[in-house]
């Protein structure tokens, strides 16, 4: 059932490629100029009516939206605004018909994020769920429903679920760029073209793993550990960090780097790990900026950056060159490399990959 693999955990990194691309599939397509979404019935009209997108969700589903947010605001120019599931449903949130609601859930029936929903339609918000499970609650709860395709996710740690929430946030947001006229076609087909390359581009990112084993086994005795990123960086960050600290039990935490002055970097210590994402073109020089500060302090920096930055590797450890893409894109490509992080230290202090402690895969209780 494990396919050959150790743990589902590994299974499903190693499944990516494909998700991607089965989530892609008929929606994405080559020489086709538009996002089909047979499934979504949002016309131009409504989405004129639309003056703010939440999108909520948590845990790894939340983090998928915070990509989500950069994407949506980038390609169709429209307010969104991201919040935890649990955060949302008690705090009132200003709710009504001219709202958008993305919700964000794998499993489809997670307490908190079916309780927002609910909240959102009672004010009369439309709802588009995104899902990996057909007739789940959320599901059939919501007005739309993009599902992911990755396929069952049994380990607890979402890995494949997450990248192919991606995927629906970029086929979300380039179908609303276009339907109101922000996305020029020039712009769609570019990430297009690139979105269609991922599936390749992750698949060789499969194959780099040894500096990323070598990191794990020579950190994974360490108790903290420092996620740092800036824009889209730093919602992957947020992820790399929760993986860590669910599967390993490692302490992580991800700061967006221009904050680490503000209080964090007084934590960085003589051979504390940072995990340093680097792949925001425009902000590059203020990324290696930011390691050279925590490189300053003794730390152990491992950075992720496009293949051709080697300016990076002077100022690091070790560094995971990525497949280029474009900016927007790197997320997909990014987590990758930061799950098997994860996967190699939990392997390396002997925790049970699959099923960590304390934690259960479907939270259906508040
Ligand atoms: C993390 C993880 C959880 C889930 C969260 C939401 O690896 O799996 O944080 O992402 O419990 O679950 P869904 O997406 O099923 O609503």
């Amino acid at each position: 059932e494990k396919g050959g693999y150790e743990h589902f955990m590994i299974k499903e990194i190693h499944e990516q490629p494909k998700a991607i691309k089965d989530t892609m599939t008929s929606r994405i397509m080559m020489d086709v100029d538009e996002v089909k979404l047979d499934d979504i019935k949002l016309t131009k009209e409504d989405l004129e009516s639309i003056s703010k997108i939440y999108i909520v969700a948590c845990g790894t589903a939340y983090h998928a939206g915070i990509v989500g947010k950069y994407v949506i605001e980038r390609l169709a120019k429209i307010p969104v605004e991201v919040d935890v599931a649990s955060e949302f449903r008690y705090r009132n949130p200003l709710i009504n018909k001219n709202t958008l609601m993305i919700v964000v859930s794998q499993s489809g029936e997670t307490a908190d994020t079916l309780a927002a929903l609910r909240l959102a339609k009672e004010h009369g918000a439309r709802v588009i769920a995104i899902t990996n499970v057909v007739g789940s609650s959320v599901a059939r709860e919501a007005d739309d429903v993009l599902y992911t395709w990755a396929g069952p996710e049994i380990a607890v740690a979402s890995t494949k679920a997450y990248v192919t929430q991606l995927i629906a946030m970029y086929i979300i947001a380039l179908y609303l760029g276009r339907l109101n006229g922000n996305l020029s076609i020039e712009e769609f087909r570019l990430i297009r073209d690139e979105m269609l390359k991922l599936p390749e581009k992750a698949e060789y990112l499969l194959n780099q793993k040894e500096t990323i084993q070598k990191f794990a086994a020579t950190h994974y005795v360490h108790k903290d550990m420092f996620y740092i990123g800036r824009g889209l960086d730093f919602a992957v960050a947020l992820e790399g960090a929760l993986k860590i600290k669910e599967i390993s039990y490692i302490h992580a935490e991800a700061y967006a780097a221009g904050e680490l002055k503000h209080g964090p970097i007084a934590l960085i210590d003589k051979g504390v790990p940072v995990i340093a994402l680097a792949t925001q073109e425009e902000l590059f020089e203020k990324m290696l900026s930011n390691i050279k500060e925590v490189v300053a302090r003794g730390a152990h920096v491992i950075s992720f950056a496009f293949e051709g930055n080697d300016d990076i590797s002077k100022v690091s450890d070790a560094v995971v060159y990525l497949p280029k893409t474009l900016s927007i894109l790197a997320p997909v490509l990014s987590v990758i490399p930061l799950q098997l992080l994860a996967y190699y230290t939990a392997v390396e202090r002997g925790c049970d990959v699959d099923k960590p402690r304390n934690l259960a895969k479907s939270v259906t209780v508040e």
